[in-house]
């Protein structure tokens, strides 16, 4: 898989770690507690037996990134990006720097991959937690749609999907017999869930779009190991602002979800709430 790695070396102006490296591994709790424990202390290094401990629990790790220079902490050199094609999954990653010096921030940008979880456990399909990303859509202007898949709820307008406002909205605002409005045109994000599974509830939270939030929305499913085609899961319901809402739903084995907003507007957070199906 094609990952993203950034090394800053942030005010380590003069002390910066020069080279580094980084391993990847995958270990139970058993080969964890190998791990030498080691206290923060000034000047010192590692014992040479903690190195020996070390080096025989990572041996075998895969190379993620071979040894690389780095750049000074300034402002215009600290962020030091790199593509990657990592393999894993991996739990866990070992840094190596040579010979010694700083680095402020590591970020390991990737996927959850967990293990599913068995098919009586109520789970969010819709979280990154469980490996779910946004691989498409029609407008992020304000918000970019995986926002919505964050843990706990949106801290304000900004942490959310909302898009721009359709300039093709009508002029005078008309209801349909369900309250919701008659727009000419609306806007969609499609997830690719992390499990396949069955959807039993579904939660909408507008929480802090309060003039914004879109007049309706619409849930649809596909199972790209099934038929192939969107589902509707959820017809067209109307949303109140700076609200949570919660939709009872039943749906076969789904692979993929499209949100579809009309006809505009922001939604702060995305629950899909049901049990992963085995492939
Ligand atoms: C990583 O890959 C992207 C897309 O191919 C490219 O635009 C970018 O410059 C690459 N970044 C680095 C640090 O090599």
């Amino acid at each position: 898989m094609d990952n993203v790695l950034l090394v800053d070396t942030a005010f380590f102006t003069g002390n910066f770690a020069p080279k580094y490296s980084i391993q990847g591994a995958v270990l139970n709790e058993q080969q964890e507690a190998q791990i030498p424990k080691r206290k923060s202390e000034m000047g010192s290094a590692a014992a040479a037996s903690d190195l020996k401990q070390m080096n025989d629990l990572s041996r075998d790790w895969p190379e993620i990134v071979p040894r690389t220079p780095l750049r000074p902490g300034y402002e215009d050199t600290r962020m030091n990006y790199r593509n990657v094609t990592s393999g894993g999954p991996y739990t866990h990653i070992r840094v190596n720097i040579y010979p010694d010096g700083g680095i402020a921030r590591l970020r390991v940008f990737g996927v959850a991959q967990p293990t599913p979880p068995a098919a009586d456990t109520r789970l969010d399909l819709a979280s990154l937690l469980t490996g779910t990303v946004c691989v498409d859509y029609s407008n992020a202007h304000y918000g970019h749609p995986r926002n919505m898949l964050s843990p706990g709820r949106g801290a304000g307008m900004a942490d959310g999907w909302e898009t721009a406002r359709r300039p093709d909205r009508p002029e005078v605002l008309l209801a349909k017999s369900d309250g919701t409005i008659v727009v000419t045109g609306e806007e969609w994000a499609i997830f690719r869930l992390g499990f396949r599974g069955a959807l039993e509830e579904i939660g909408v939270d507008t929480n802090h779009y309060k003039g914004n939030y879109p007049d309706s929305i619409k849930i649809e499913g596909l199972d790209a190991l099934g038929d192939d085609t969107w589902m509707t899961i959820l017809n067209p319901r109307k949303l109140s602002a700076h609200k949570e809402h919660w939709f009872p739903c039943s749906s076969g084995p789904v692979t993929h979800v499209r949100v579809t907003i009309a006809p505009d507007g922001g939604v702060s957070r995305l629950r899909l709430m049901g049990h992963a199906v085995a492939q």
